[in-house]
């Protein structure tokens, strides 16, 4: 059996560093492990020109650990006033890496998304002109589509006709949570790409329901049927390029998550290697951990694997802190609910 187990070094391909006081506390928790990350821009305000996303990066690269070697990966929030030519003008300089849709009121902070697709048109045909990827928050918010059916819903009645109607537009389903998901992506052409988290991986919609409402496991997309999950998880170890890790690591002070409105999201990136390591060889797929973590992002990118390496060992049960204490207030680290064997030395 495998004890031990070197993989490039990954990246997050979805992530939500915040900003001040909760960008300080919870920035070491990422640049520990990994060397990249695609940076969601659902600030407050959004980031939605290249003069946001560079003061941004500067408070991030502000914030870092001292030692740490991390690259903040930019993005820009799309919203109907979005100017395609700031946004190729920060493509092209090198700052952002991709653009982020989020429909109008589906998540966090959406409420400068997107309401009327046809408004974005001229944005996303530059996109595709110039190969910029689009990261999608794939779900429908009308009130008459269930929560669990707002991703599959999105897919065909938006997603699918957007891609139709833009030829060329590289696009990442970000964080899907059912096989409607993974089938569209699968059967998609070398522009489609699909993130997975790792907390999808691991918890079903019973998880956050049954016996108690669990808070900490609310996220959006929230959680679907244990046959979903099991297909992110065939995708996730499967090894094809398409699916790869983006954490969507998304942390909120106890307070606004043990609340009576919670706010949708787990904070994953403490354990995210060792979780990720013991689903993996639950799988009997350690092999491909280093493909779904550190290979297939960056090829969908367009960018080379970091060349520096991490080492994962099995061992005793790992201790990890339950919660980070940020400025801002503590925050409460994902717990699988099972103990975790896997070690990032
Ligand atoms: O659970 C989530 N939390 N899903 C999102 O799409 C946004 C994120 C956040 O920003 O808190
Ligand atoms: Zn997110």
């Amino acid at each position: 059996m495998t004890q031990s187990l070197t993989i490039r070094r990954p990246d997050d391909w979805h992530l939500h560093l915040r900003d001040g006081a909760m960008l300080e506390g919870i920035l070491p928790e990422t640049t520990r492990h990994f060397a990249r990350a695609i940076i969601m821009p659902n600030l407050v305000p959004p980031v939605v020109t290249g003069a946001h996303a560079a003061a941004y990066r500067e408070r991030i690269l502000k914030a870092m650990p001292k030692g740490a070697a991390f690259t903040p990966l930019m993005t820009l929030y799309l919203t109907e006033d979005t100017d395609p030519e700031d946004l190729a003008q920060a493509a092209a300089s090198g700052l952002i890496s991709a653009v982020k849709l989020y429909p109008a009121g589906a998540t966090t902070n959406s409420a400068s998304g997107v309401r009327n697709f046809d408004r974005v048109r001229g944005v996303l045909e530059k996109m595709a002109e110039i190969g910029l990827p689009l990261c999608v928050h794939g779900e429908v918010t009308t009130a008459d589509v269930d929560i669990f059916d707002r991703e599959a819903v999105f897919i065909d009645t938006v997603l699918d006709p957007i891609r139709r109607a833009t030829p060329g537009l590289r696009v990442v389903m970000e964080h899907i949570t059912t096989k409607n998901g993974v089938d569209y992506a699968s059967a998609g052409g070398e522009d489609l790409a699909a993130t997975i988290t790792t907390h999808h991986l691991v918890i079903n919609r019973n998880h956050i329901l049954v016996g108690g409402i669990k808070p900490h496991y609310y996220c959006l997309p929230v959680a679907k049927r244990e046959e979903h999950r099991l297909a992110l998880r065939a995708a996730a170890t499967s090894g094809e390029g398409r699916f790869f890790l983006g954490t969507d690591s998304a942390p909120h002070v106890d307070d606004l998550k043990e609340h009576a409105c919670g706010c949708a999201g787990c904070f994953t990136a403490t354990n995210t290697m060792s979780v990720l390591a013991e689903v993996f060889e639950q799988e009997g797929a350690l092999d491909r951990l280093e493909a779904f973590a550190s290979l297939n992002g960056p090829a969908f990118y367009r960018m080379a694997p970091n060349d520096e390496t991490i080492t994962l060992t099995k061992g005793d049960p790992v201790a990890y802190p339950a919660k980070i204490y940020t400025g801002a207030g503590p925050v409460t680290v994902f717990d699988p609910g099972y103990p975790l064997h896997w070690r990032v030395d």
